[in-house]
């Protein structure tokens, strides 16, 4: 198959350069491929919303980069943080325009809500669904452009380079340079190839190398790890972003449900087990204060108690407020006996975001020729140590745009040098035990979960590290032998992702944003990014 654009993704990065590149060049294919259904994704999970300067007369672009450089801790690029607030209003004026309706107030005006770390209200929401309206929106929008094609149920295996000519590739290669990519057709069980001029990663996060995590299962950072294989860089992966307030369900595994921050931005209170409201002993921000600092903040408190969790007290927000601003939350409580009236919600951290990725510079492009990167996956430079709430959105839209006008204006067609190769499938059969791959995965995410988690020290990264080398040894063996499955693809690419962030975290000798190491509890005074 060939097409003029390739987007890997249909979340709000992917569809959102889809929609761009197909309204500019309408002549051209774009074609949007996804492992499930097309909509299912991070993006359509998004609670809380999208920050961005919306009430010039309260808030200025001055202050949201401030308080996404505090977020940031000394890690954020200082040009990116500047290019994505100033360039975000732009953008979600234009989501807007493709039909994403968010709440207004009763002037008619859009109600923005706080979350923590802002020091303004500047978060646009539709209820506590806003990225499933989003989601709404982009595939809307794109279904009506003729020339996007979304083709579900493509497990993308590995980007095409110069290595699968033949070429001895290195990270020191000099233009390196993606042709198009090998797909697994998960209904022909088929490998295809897919050439294409241009290619965009949008693959979204990796939440589900944890135990518990806020992520859908399709979150397993197939992009990140496709691109370290293609020896591309990778930056920064240490800093996993864990949401301080995701349901606490007693023995689930996966996907948490997620209480979002906007409902402490709407006065609710965190309490410990003897219902101490604990975070005035944390930071004067109290329940607003930074993810990363409210994180830590429960697992001490957790580790005091002996508990699996802690509350969110929302039994004095009146239950009209609640239910018109958080319809969802308050009917996944109800359908779990909680009345949010009568009963604090159980809440614990639950890995939610990936800050690095593929490192990108500012028009989206990768260290790979013709391979851009947006959303999740990406590196921008935005986050730093540490996200700041709802700018995720923000930061792919802007991107996805970025990307799109360069590769619009500049990107030149690449040709390969011969024929792309069939993919080589010699050698390999059916696995005999679907056991192999559902016990390492289960390993690596409680080795994850209880070796890198909130709080690190150095023993613990060493111990995950073994652990990881073990099975990566045993995936790499499984992966020559047998017959390529999204299981299989998906457990190799995790495993990679889980050793990126073990080696990242490894090599930063000091705490900061959300690495915290109790081996190095201090900041350095040299703030630097750690590429691999
Ligand atoms: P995604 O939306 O995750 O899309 C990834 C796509 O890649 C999917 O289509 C998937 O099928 C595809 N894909 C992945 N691997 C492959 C492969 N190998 N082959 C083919 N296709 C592949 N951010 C905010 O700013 N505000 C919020 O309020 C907010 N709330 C959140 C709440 C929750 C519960 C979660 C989980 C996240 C939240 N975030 C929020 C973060 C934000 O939603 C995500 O960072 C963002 O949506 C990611 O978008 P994306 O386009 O990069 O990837
Ligand atoms: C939330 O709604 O709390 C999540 C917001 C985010 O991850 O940016």
């Amino acid at each position: 198959m060939q097409t003029d654009y390739l987007v890997i993704g249909s979340g709000i990065a992917g569809l959102t350069y889809a929609v761009k590149m197909a309204n500019a060049k309408p002549n051209a294919t774009v074609t949007v491929l996804t492992k499930t259904f097309s909509d299912e994704t991070n993006t359509k999970y998004a609670q809380g919303g999208i920050a961005g300067v919306w009430d010039e007369m309260k808030d200025s672009f001055d202050k949201h980069i401030e308080d996404t450089l505090i977020a940031g801790d000394g890690l954020c690029n200082t040009d990116t943080v500047k290019i994505v607030v100033t360039e975000g209003p732009e953008r979600i004026r234009e989501i807007i325009d493709w039909g994403a309706q968010f709440d207004v107030d009763a002037d008619g005006e859009y109600a923005l809500g706080r979350e923590g770390g802002h020091s303004e209200h500047r978060i646009l929401h539709h209820k506590d669904v806003t990225g499933k309206e989003m989601e709404r929106a982009l595939l809307q929008k794109a279904a009506s452009l003729p020339n996007i094609r979304i083709l579900n149920h493509y497990f993308v295996l590995d980007p095409i380079t110069q290595h699968h000519f033949g070429y001895l590739v290195t990270k020191s290669t000099p233009d390196i340079t993606c042709y198009g990519v090998y797909v697994l057709n998960l209904e022909t069980h088929a490998i295809e190839t897919i050439q294409s001029n241009i290619t965009l990663l949008a693959t979204g996060g990796n939440g589900a190398v944890y135990r518990s995590t806020t992520n859908p299962a399709i979150a397993t950072g197939d992009g990140v790890a496709m691109v370290y294989r293609a020896k591309g860089r990778i930056e920064n992966m240490e800093f996993i972003q864990f949401h301080p307030t995701a349901l606490y369900e007693a023995g689930l595994r996966g996907q948490s449900f997620l209480i979002t921050e906007a409902v402490r931005g709407d006065g609710g209170i965190l309490r410990n087990h003897k219902g101490e409201a604990f975070m005035e002993r944390y930071d004067e921000r109290k329940d607003l204060a930074p993810r990363d600092i409210v994180a830590r903040a429960i697992d001490s408190e957790m580790k005091i108690s002996g508990t699996e969790h802690v509350y969110l007290d929302c039994r004095h927000i009146p239950l009209e407020d609640f239910v018109h601003h958080f319809p969802n939350i308050y009917e996944k409580c109800k359908s779990i006996g909680i009345d949010v009236t009568q009963q604090m919600i159980p809440v614990a951290p639950a890995a939610h975001y990936s800050c690095g990725g593929i490192k990108t510079d500012e028009h989206g492009r990768t260290s790979i020729r013709n391979l851009y990167a947006a959303g999740e996956c990406a590196s921008t430079g935005l986050h730093g140590a540490n996200r700041l709430a709802s700018n995720s959105l923000l930061e792919a839209m802007v991107y996805a745009h970025r990307s799109a006008v360069h590769a619009i204006e500049q990107a030149e067609p690449v040709v390969p040098p011969a024929q792309i190769p069939d993919w080589d499938a010699r050698g390999t059969s059916n696995p005999r035990e679907m056991i192999l791959i559902t016990q390492s995965l289960k390993e690596l995410q409680l080795l994850m979960s209880d070796y890198v988690g909130i709080v690190r020290n150095n023993v613990r990264l060493q111990r995950a590290m073994r652990r990881l080398d073990l099975l990566h040894e045993e995936i790499e063996e499984l992966y020559r032998t047998a017959i390529v499955s999204p299981q299989l693809c998906e457990l190799r690419n995790m495993i990679t992702v889980g050793y990126l962030i073990v080696k990242s975290a490894q090599f930063r000798h000091e705490s900061r944003g959300l690495h915290y190491n109790t081996d190095y509890p201090e900041k350095c005074n040299l703030a630097q990014n750690i590429v691999l």
